[in-house]
């Protein structure tokens, strides 16, 4: 069978890992949980590319590039995901199967971190379990392309 690639993006601030309100995010770094997604998608025979940057544009770029190239696309999109409709239609233009992914549990914080654009395109949302949820994205994402 041919290996599965998946695009792992992370947005704003998740650089900051570590340093951010440690209270919310830990105190692992972003180093930290690219390793721990490289040994996830290891561990499963996935392949990945790790992508993280602070610009809306550069993401809704890397989704578009996405096309043809990955089979999937694991997606934290930070703040974006509560202001971006461009991610959104981003990710509704590739049309690869999505999961969307939160460190933190959102649906218990302020009510602006209620809505998600991006999560309307995503097959799933996995929210609330810190770098396990990156794992159960791939699982997932796994299980639907091998389908
Ligand atoms: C986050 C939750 C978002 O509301 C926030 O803006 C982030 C991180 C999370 O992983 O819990 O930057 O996506």
């Amino acid at each position: 069978m041919k290996t599965i690639k998946l695009l792992v993006i992370n947005g704003p601030n998740l650089n900051m890992l570590g340093v951010r309100e440690p209270d919310i995010y830990g105190k692992k770094t972003y180093a930290d949980l690219c390793e721990y997604i490289r040994g996830a998608c290891a561990e499963q025979g996935v392949e990945a590319e790790l992508y993280q940057s602070n610009h809306e544009g550069d993401i809704v770029t890397k989704i578009q590039e996405a096309l043809g190239v990955f089979d999937g696309i694991v997606i934290n999109p930070a703040a974006y995901t509560h202001t971006s409709v461009a991610i959104l239609d981003a990710l509704k233009a590739v049309a690869l199967p999505a999961v969307e992914v939160h460190l933190s549990q959102v649906s218990e914080r302020e009510a602006f971190r209620q809505v998600s654009y991006a999560g309307l395109a995503c097959v799933r949302t996995v929210a609330g379990l810190g770098f396990e949820g990156y794992r159960e994205a791939v699982l997932t994402l796994k299980g639907i392309l091998e389908k």
